[in-house]
């Protein structure tokens, strides 16, 4: 009689996952302004810290506590770094997601050392609103209301940009033919659902233009499209990220879309936040991480599933990215 052979229970993995080229520089940016302050050796007698950040240089908790424990001080405002640390001449860096340019008028009037880690791509979106707006056009900007990227863009000229969250938001909007158009959007977004939203806008404003190129950036499509391939292959699918990451949350959702009715996808950030229930019946975890992710934590969730018995382990790649970006120029000098 034929024995049976147990089915591996295994882990389907996505690749691209995790860390894109402007988490990648943001973070560089931090580390590399701390480690030049320890070797100069200089500890401060006035209590002032290495460094200030604007916000949370990345949307993930863990990359921030580590980056606090080596001494970084986040701020949620300006308002919070005291006069004497700009006349000490203390960095303040700007995070990923980008700033208005209220912020950045706050920081030259009141003297401070900005270095900006805006991520390039988000910076394109900045640099495109103010030549559309030059040009004498309306902006419609797909994008999540409050997220801090979003307020930055949209800062550029509030009179001008519209933001819109949802297909369902068109028809709030009124324009004449007349008016010259373009729509513009968060890079964080979901590729499928942004389609949805475009043609709502291109079926109510035919006449609408779209910049050169889609503002949804390459590590957001990249690894929507992997988690896309890598939910077909699973009975569930979790994602390593923060609730307040865009573009985690998006894949999370891209995931459940790919599972249908067959199972769900959960976000965690990191593996403490398992529960083994969910993988009861489960054959097949599909795994993956947001664009602000350390690979580590996805180790960790790697881990776990191992221990409730998922040794197999597979990875999906769809695409291999190359990008980088330098450092921004205040810290290129500390590094030569
Ligand atoms: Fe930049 Fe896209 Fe990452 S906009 S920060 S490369 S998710």
């Amino acid at each position: 009689q034929a024995k049976e052979v147990p089915m591996t229970k295994s882990v389907v993995l996505a690749d691209p996952r995790g860390f894109c080229a402007g988490v990648d520089r943001a973070i560089l940016t931090v580390q590399t302004i701390l480690k030049a302050a320890e070797s100069s050796g200089d500890s401060r007698a006035d209590g002032l810290p290495p460094v200030y950040v604007r916000r949370q240089i990345v949307h993930n908790r863990h990359v921030v506590e580590e980056l606090a424990s080596q001494g970084a001080v986040f701020v949620q405002e300006l308002a919070e770094i005291p006069d004497e640390a700009a006349a000490a001449g203390i960095p303040v860096v700007f995070s990923a997601h980008g700033v208005s340019p209220e912020v950045k008028h706050e920081a030259e009037r009141r003297g401070m050392h900005v270095v900006d880690a805006t991520c390039p791509l988000v910076g394109k979106v900045h640099r495109e609103v103010l030549r559309f707006v030059r040009e004498g056009y309306e902006i419609v900007y797909i994008g999540h209301k409050g997220h801090d990227e979003a307020v930055g863009v949209v800062g550029e000229s509030p009179e001008h940009v519209h933001l819109i969250e949802h297909e369902s938001d068109v028809e709030s909007l009124d324009f004449t033919p007349d008016v010259k158009l373009v729509l513009l959007s968060q890079t964080t977004l979901s590729v499928d659902e942004t389609a949805g939203t475009i043609a709502a806008l291109k079926a109510r404003f035919p006449w609408i233009e779209e910049p050169p190129s889609s503002d949804i950036c390459y590590a957001t499509s990249n690894r929507q499209a992997a988690v896309k391939l890598v939910a077909r292959q699973s009975d569930c699918v979790v994602i390593v990220g923060s609730a307040n990451s865009s573009n985690s949350v998006r894949l999370m959702e891209v995931a459940q879309e790919g599972l249908g009715e067959r199972g769900r996808a959960y976000r965690v950030d990191d593996a403490g936040e398992l529960d083994p229930s969910w993988f009861e019946d489960v054959e097949s975890v599909g795994v993956s991480s947001g664009a602000s992710v350390p690979d580590e934590l996805v180790s960790g969730v790697i881990e776990a599933l191992r221990g409730w018995g998922f040794t197999g382990i597979r990875s999906v790649e769809t695409i291999k990215e190359n990008m980088h970006f330098v450092l921004p120029p205040q810290v290129r000098a500390l590094v030569r």
